[in-house]
């Protein structure tokens, strides 16, 4: 039996390399698997050796200790892999194929599923609708930062890749459809993006990067990005964005005028989630992005929000728990 490095996060700002159990087509006892799921059989599913994997904003909060994450939560919720043992219940997945795994976790056989709600799924954490590998809250399955990886509900999950090769010369771009690229997507479909719109996006990490670029393809005349990190704001206007530092203009109304003309877009995402910066110099404020959305776009607009809210923030600082009771 092969080993199973993987990357195990143990409490604040620390992950390790441990040497885990190789999986089985079963969900075991472990960090954050309610007492419903333990020894749920998997034969709908598949063993993956892992290609490629992200590190997401998503695990950002979780290792900055800013979630209720438990010690001991295998992460990575983005997967790409080849699968390597097939369960008895898989008919169309076949040893060998490359596949993509999305992240949300889900049956395909619920009314969530069956009406595109998959991220909402009642089948896969009996704790609440929704799961994903690796990731707290999300029903404790064990997560892909690690050699192998098991992925149930197979047939329904696995986006295979039709030709191998091809696939191996694009994997670290194919690595971005678990997540990063159809979260950003998401985004600005759910901000109703379409033909001719104007849209804010804020954040310029890679969600909000991909909510960009998803902008543009749904057919936006103008997209502006607003970040605090110059860098990252560069990246956006290479592929043609206007760009707003919000470390060095906390008015956001008047840099959107200064562009458009109105001081307002037609959409709206939240690429950042509560670990927001107030606009200037005025530190973590949680809700900066939710507030400047709102305020930026017309009425009957709408807002698509990826970026994270949680519902318990143990890393919160004093002072900010004070300002919030
Ligand atoms: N809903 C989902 O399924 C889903 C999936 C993936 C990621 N996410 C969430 O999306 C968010 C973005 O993910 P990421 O990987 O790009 O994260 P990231 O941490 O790499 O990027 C966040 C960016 O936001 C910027 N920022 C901070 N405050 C800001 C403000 N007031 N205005 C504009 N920009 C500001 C930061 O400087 C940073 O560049 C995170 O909250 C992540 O958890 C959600
Ligand atoms: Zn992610
Ligand atoms: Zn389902």
């Amino acid at each position: 039996m092969s080993s199973n490095r993987a990357v195990v996060y143990q409490g604040p700002g620390e992950v390790t390399v441990e040497d885990i159990a190789y999986p089985d087509l079963v969900l075991r006892d472990g960090p954050g698997v309610p007492k419903a799921n333990v020894n749920r059989k998997c034969e709908h599913g598949v063993i993956l050796k892992v290609i490629t994997t992200n590190i997401c904003g998503s695990d950002q909060h979780m290792v900055r200790g800013r979630t209720t994450a438990p010690q001991g939560l295998v992460l990575g919720h983005e997967i790409t892999g080849e699968v390597i043992e097939v369960g008895r219940d898989v008919e169309f997945v076949k040893k060998g194929d490359i596949a993509s795994v999305p992240f949300n976790i889900a049956c395909g056989r619920c009314v969530m599923c069956q009406t595109q709600k998959t991220h909402i799924c009642t089948n896969v954490n009996p704790e609440r609708p929704g799961a994903a590998y690796g990731y707290v809250d999300m029903g404790g399955w064990v997560g892909g930062q690690s050699e192998y990886v098991m992925v149930p509900y197979a047939d329904f999950q696995l986006l295979v890749f039709p030709d191998k090769d091809l696939a191996m010369e694009k994997i670290l771009d194919l690595t971005m459809l678990t997540d990063i690229f159809p979260t950003g997507f998401h985004g600005a479909y759910t901000a109703g993006v379409k033909t001719g719109s104007t849209v804010y996006i804020a954040g310029a990490g890679p969600v909000g990067l991909a909510a960009a670029h998803s902008a543009q393809l749904l057919g936006a005349s103008a997209v502006i990005v607003g970040d605090l990190n110059e860098r990252r704001l560069e990246q956006a206007r290479s592929f043609g964005c206007e760009t707003i530092n919000l470390k060095e203009h906390d008015r956001l109304g008047e840099q959107i005028d200064q562009i458009l003309g109105v001081p307002e877009v037609d959409a709206a995402v939240d690429a950042v989630g509560f670990e927001a910066s107030g606009h200037g110099e005025a530190g973590e404020q949680p809700a900066a992005v939710l507030n400047a959305i709102m305020d930026v776009t017309q009425a009957g607009g709408s807002l698509g929000i990826p970026g994270l809210y949680v519902t318990e923030d143990p890393g919160v600082s004093t002072t900010m728990r004070k300002l919030a009771l």
